[in-house]
């Protein structure tokens, strides 16, 4: 597990990423946790992935604060402080953050991501943009929330840009009870969920015709070749994304172009694929509004209210600790 620290910087350890690279690749079928997808150039691919005409949910989710950002912020009470989890450069937060600091006279802002350059940029920009928000980051796992304890009550959480999808329903509300734990009665949660959607806008959304998406997911053989001395040829292998109505998520893998073989030296392995064999690494998973609800309930939360753009294409929930 990465230990919690505030922002330096020191990347995530070696051994972090051997042990989860591991596991994934000894599984059959092998898969890669997403969160390796976030290394420095892997949080830069994924912003510029946000600017791109077929992805939808960032601009969506940005339109829904724009639209919002004053009834929101008025819901949320006076002097909150406000953490975010996986915030990366925070740009969305931004619209949020400026409509709050007409309200109270300072913010402390603290955004968790496993993503150190991200945060780095996050904390330039806020600052610069909102003199009086106070900007204060941790480089760490979802899995270790204690630094919501160190926040001053009331509380807002952010848990925005649909990363919710990107766990399953159970590792989601595992994540939602554990949020709920570190706070208190009263205390809020803003979560941020794509929605079921026609499936052509999906694909395309996740196969976008620049090739940022693939270069995006190949970015984790990239990091496995530079940081476990891996031999991943990327030509070797294609970027795969398709929806899967059954589970309603969209899929991510890496397929092998040909049989193969593939050595990582740090950990003294040889991979074998065959043709067409796959690594999973990412599922998207798309909510209706009645599983969204029911997951926040399930989380621990009680849904105050839900704001969604005029084609219903993603929802931005408060909920309150019941
Ligand atoms: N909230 C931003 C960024 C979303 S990208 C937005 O809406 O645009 C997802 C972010 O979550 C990345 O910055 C990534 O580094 C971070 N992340 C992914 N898995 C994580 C984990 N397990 N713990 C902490 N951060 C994580
Ligand atoms: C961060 N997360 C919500 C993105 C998503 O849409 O699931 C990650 C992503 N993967 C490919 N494109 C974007």
């Amino acid at each position: 597990m990465i230990s919690q620290q505030r922002l330096s910087l020191a990347s995530t350890p070696l051994s972090a990423i051997a042990g989860d690279v591991f596991d994934g690749l000894s599984r059959t079928p092998k898969s890669l946790p997403p969160k390796l997808l976030y290394d420095e150039r892997g949080s830069a691919l994924f912003e510029q992935i946000t600017c791109l005409p077929e992805y939808y949910p960032t601009r969506t989710e940005a339109g829904i604060f724009m639209m919002y950002a004053e009834e929101i912020c008025s819901r949320l009470g006076r002097d909150v402080s406000v953490a975010e989890l996986g915030a990366g450069t925070a740009t969305k937060t931004r619209i949020l953050l400026r409509s709050l600091v007409q309200r109270q006279s300072a913010v402390n802002y603290c955004p968790l991501d496993v993503s150190a350059t991200a945060l780095q940029v996050a904390k330039r920009e806020v600052e610069r943009d909102l003199e009086t928000v106070c900007v204060c980051p941790y480089v760490g796992d979802f899995e270790d929330l204690t630094f919501l304890e160190l926040q001053s009550p009331p509380r807002v959480v952010l848990y925005i840009g649909s990363s919710i999808g990107n766990l399953e329903r159970d590792e989601a509300v595992r994540l939602l009870k554990n949020i709920a734990r570190h706070l208190d009665s009263g205390d809020q949660l803003l979560l941020g969920a794509d929605l079921v959607k026609n499936t052509d806008v999906l694909n395309a959304a996740y196969n976008d015709s620049a090739g940022i998406t693939a270069a995006f997911n190949k970015n984790l053989l990239v990091r496995i070749n530079r940081e476990l001395g891996g031999h991943f040829e990327l030509d070797a292998f294609c970027h795969v994304s398709f929806w899967n109505e059954q589970a309603s998520r969209m899929e991510l893998h890496l397929e092998s172009r040909y049989r193969q073989s593939v050595r990582v030296d740090s950990l003294d392995m040889t991979l074998r694929f065959d043709q067409g064999e796959r690594i999973h690494t990412e599922n998207s998973y798309k909510y209706t509004m009645e599983r969204l609800e029911s997951l926040l309930q399930c989380g621990g939360f009680e849904v105050e209210n839900t704001w969604t753009d005029p084609h219903c294409w993603f929802a931005v929930s408060l909920g309150v600790i019941t």
